[in-house]
């Protein structure tokens, strides 16, 4: 079993497909083990987001995902990190394959509605960012 953590990003909420992430979450045979809704500031953003802090995009990043709130939740599986990366598609949606998240939704690569855990090293420090051990099921 391994834990992964998932956003859907401020996009996404707009969009209102927060239910058919979960969804493709779901009908995967992945469980949802956490789950809320909140807004970053753009300081939570940029703490997030730590290991982009000298790309390009970090400034543009972190405004997007502070400007509306997000849906943040652990999704728990065999090989979650994989599978979920898997199912919300490549980081640019222009070279996502059909039927994923982000090839369904996503409209460009910085606007591209979910993030996913990279590794397990990132899920150690994403899923605490967001979840006290209280509130994982
Ligand atoms: P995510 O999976 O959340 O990981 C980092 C995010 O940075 C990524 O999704 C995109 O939203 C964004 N991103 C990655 N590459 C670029 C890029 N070249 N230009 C703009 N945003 C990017």
């Amino acid at each position: 079993m391994e834990q992964t953590l998932s956003i859907v990003k401020p996009d996404g909420v707009k969009k209102r497909v927060i239910g058919e992430v979960m969804v493709k979450f779901e009908k995967a045979g992945l469980k949802i083990a956490a789950l809320k809704m909140l807004k970053l500031t753009k300081e939570n953003a940029k703490k997030f987001y730590i290991v982009h802090k000298d790309k390009p995009f970090y400034n543009s990043l972190t405004d997007f995902m502070s400007e509306g709130p997000i849906v943040v939740m652990i999704v728990e599986g065999e090989n979650a990190i994989s599978r979920v990366r898997d199912i919300m598609g490549a980081t640019n949606p222009k070279n996502a394959a059909p039927g994923t998240i982000r090839s369904d939704f996503a409209s460009d690569i910085e606007h591209n509605i979910v993030h996913g855990s990279d590794s397990q090293a990132s899920a150690s420090y994403e899923i605490p960012f967001f979840f006290p051990s209280l509130e994982i099921m």
